[in-house]
């Protein structure tokens, strides 16, 4: 059996060009008509191969294939379609192709698997909406993400006007949860979005662990005032005091992290806003990651202590609102080896890595055995419109997740 290359290139770029903007760029955010779009295609794609997804409480698209015991607990391959503004091509949308082209090998060859397989697209992967990612994924695993109604995203809506547009409602996205032994193992095929394959020019990464990530809101409020006729010495500047805080973050995450730890302020809004009118109020997402959870709650806390003192010397105040919070989580152990024994099968060359970014298998293994394959990014871009992999490494990273998915449905290894 052969995975379909080809197909899998030109339904990447299919789904990329569903995310034209106006202004040229390629966007699909989460619970836009975009991701829509996409989302229906890549239903399309299933049924195109006899296969009909249900979506669940949570949005997620769950595509299953029947083995020849279907008492027996799926194998899950899965990841995201949804993107962060001006994304890129692969981010996501790779696993959920190599899942999709796995099921169509199988029907193509007329053979069946033994364990039933699904194919999972995990609802709001990014978080780049309401600020924090792995909806869908957290709720199959039962993790309460704290998610309310009246959260509100960039644009200013409010998640119960947005879920209602998708047809889904708050109070049944736990609704979504998955029995434990109803999933043997989960699979995600996933560009590396660093450099460390593309540099050492190695085209398999197994991934180890994924890093744990912290994220919240800060707001600072100082007192708006005339631009041209208030003294320096007179003024609550907030935006001053929050670049006061941001240019340190740099030498705190140095002090206190290690190779892994990063330390990242990547949305801002200055109110009022206006060039004549000191800043009163500044408000920015703050986000620390690291493979040890001590060191992303020490990190808190420094910062914690130090945006206090930044505001004391500016006379401004601030609050903090966790957005998000992920504990790193280490992949299964018999899944990473049986992801190594495939790549050496296969006769690529390997080098295991940890993941910087999370995916929805930081959260799926917190509850099942998890396993991750990484290709290289070109020159370690993603997250942007110059995300690149080549297509034999694309090849490769589907032909090691064709061969562990084999393994583990022919010899039942757990
Ligand atoms: O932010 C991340 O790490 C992931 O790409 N959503
Ligand atoms: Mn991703
Ligand atoms: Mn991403």
């Amino acid at each position: 059996m052969e995975l379909d290359i080809k197909s899998t290139i030109k339904r990447m770029e299919e789904l990329y060009e569903l995310g034209t903007q106006p202004d040229g760029t390629h966007t699909r955010i989460a619970f836009s008509e975009e991701d829509k779009r996409a989302r229906d295609r890549y239903i399309g794609y299933f049924q195109e191969i006899g296969i009909e997804p249900i979506i669940d409480q949570a949005g997620n698209i769950i595509a299953r294939m029947d083995g020849k015991d279907n008492d027996l607990p799926s194998i899950v391959i899965g990841s995201h379609l949804d993107t962060v503004p001006d994304g890129g091509k692969y981010d996501g949308v790779l696993g959920c192709m190599a899942g999709l082209a796995v099921c169509e090998a199988y029907k193509k060859s007329g053979q069946k698997p033994m364990h039933p397989m699904e194919v999972i697209v995990f609802t709001d992967e990014e978080g780049a909406r309401f600020g924090s990612g792995m909806l869908g994924s957290s709720a199959m695993c039962g993790i309460d993400l704290g998610i309310s109604d009246s959260d509100t995203d960039i644009y200013g809506e409010t998640r119960s006007a947005v879920f209602g547009r998708c047809g889904l409602r708050v109070e049944n996205i736990s609704k979504a949860i998955r029995a434990k032994d109803s999933i043997h193992c989960f699979f995600e095929l996933h560009i590396e979005q660093g450099a460390r394959l593309y540099k050492s020019r190695t085209p398999i990464g197994i991934v180890t662990g994924i890093a744990g990530v912290s994220r919240c809101e800060i707001r600072i409020d100082g007192e708006a005032n005339h631009s041209g006729s208030t003294a320096m010495s007179d003024r609550k500047d907030a935006l001053a005091a929050a670049a006061a805080f941001i240019a340190q973050l740099p030498d705190m995450v140095q002090a206190y992290g290690n190779e892994y730890t990063v330390g990242t302020v990547g949305s801002m809004k200055v109110l009022p806003g206006s060039v004549n009118v000191i800043p009163g109020s500044c408000i920015f997402s703050l986000e620390f990651r690291d493979q040890n959870e001590d060191v992303i709650r020490l990190l808190e806390e420094r910062a914690g202590e130090y945006i206090h003192k930044v505001c004391a010397d500016y006379k401004c105040s601030c609050a903090l609102k966790k957005t998000a919070d992920h504990k790193p989580s280490p992949m299964t152990g018999w899944v990473v080896e049986g992801i190594e024994a495939a790549a050496k099968e296969s006769g690529a060359e390997y080098r295991k890595i940890p993941s910087g970014a999370f995916h929805d298998s930081l959260v799926m293994s917190e509850v099942y055995p998890t396993g991750m394959i990484f290709v290289p990014s070109v020159n370690g871009i993603s997250h942007s419109r110059h995300e690149h992999t080549e297509e034999g490494d694309i090849k490769k990273g589907m032909e090691v997740l064709w061969r562990v998915v084999e393994h583990v449905d022919r010899r039942n290894l757990s």
